[in-house]
């Protein structure tokens, strides 16, 4: 049944494994013949074979919940999971998927697997599996890491640049300060070869940067990729969130599907007063920069 109510985004995950669905190709490919504009990612363990579960589909976005890099701690958390499973699952989500769906590694830490050598090696694996993202996640729960913390995780050793930190949703909460981007002494908006422009600056708990805005392309196009430099800190992503205010007001775009955010924790570091962006698109790229006023201390 068709039905009149836009949908952004479906996002298969929940308490169990959407990938034990027998037909779950079949709920994505109803989503896409009925709304082909909705976004659609599934977040699962990866004790599948993907060819089996998701061969053949385009799917937007594959998340793999896979924590750790060696089985004994692996298993703490995934009782009789697949470290082996979950990790060849990444690896042919990126060789015999869709070729635009996005891959990211969820790599939560716990106190076994958070040893340095550990998140070196999942970085390997990253950059050797092409995938498009590995994300740290720090957390409060009961088995948490203690050497990584929210105060700590800027120490995380970063070996990639598809390498990404952030708290879990829950401890995101919390103080934060907001800058000013000041526009006469900023290059950002509408350049020669692409747009882009910053809607928030802040640091949150943690002292982690956050920055999110939006791009495209000059013609509209969405554009590859994003990357920030602040301070001694690089970061590279994607426009991955739906902006239908700039889809609105920009007749020309290819979608909604231009919005960034960057989390950068700062570690001991004052915040940034200046940014650097660079936008890759196909054949070009531009620069922006960003001059950001904090308010004064106290
Ligand atoms: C419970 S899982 C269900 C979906 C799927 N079976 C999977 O394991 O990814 C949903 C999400 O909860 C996250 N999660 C599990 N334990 C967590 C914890 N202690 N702290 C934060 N997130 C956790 C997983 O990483 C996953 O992204």
């Amino acid at each position: 049944m068709r039905s009149d109510i836009a949908v952004d985004e479906v996002h298969y995950l929940g308490w169990g494994e959407p990938l034990l669905h027998p037909n779950f190709r079949d709920l994505v490919e109803t989503v896409r013949a009925l709304s082909p504009g909705t976004i659609q990612e599934v977040t699962t363990t990866g004790n599948a074979d993907f060819r089996a579960s998701l061969g053949g589909t385009y799917i937007d976005r594959v998340v793999v919940s896979c924590d750790g890099v060696r089985q004994e701690e692996y298993q703490k958390y995934r009782i009789n999971g697949s470290l082996e499973e979950a990790l060849r699952f990444m690896r042919d989500a990126k060789l015999h998927g869709h070729p635009d769906t996005f891959v990211e590694w969820k790599y939560i830490l716990f106190d076994g697997n958070d040893h340095p050598d550990d998140l070196i090696r999942a970085q390997v694996l990253a950059d050797e599996f092409g995938l498009d993202s590995l994300l740290f996640i720090v957390t409060n729960s009961k088995t948490r890491s203690l050497r990584y913390t929210n105060d700590t995780m800027a120490e995380i050793p970063i070996r990639s640049r598809r390498t990404k930190i952030s708290p879990a949703a829950a401890m995101m909460i919390g103080s934060r300060v907001s800058g000013h981007v000041d526009p006469a002494r900023s290059q950002l908006g509408d350049r020669e070869n692409a747009s882009l422009y910053i809607d928030e600056c802040r640091v949150t708990r943690g002292n982690m940067l956050t920055v999110s805005g939006w791009s495209l392309g000059a013609d509209g196009s969405y554009v590859d990729e994003v990357e920030l430099i602040a301070g001694s800190h690089r970061q590279v992503t994607q426009t991955h969130d739906l902006r239908h205010d700039v889809a609105a007001a920009r007749s020309n775009a290819q979608g909604a599907r231009c919005g960034f955010l960057f989390r950068v924790p700062l570690g001991g570091q004052s915040m940034p007063d200046a940014l650097a962006l660079t936008v890759r698109l196909r054949n070009h790229t531009q620069d922006f920069s960003a001059a950001v006023q904090w308010p004064a201390a106290g």
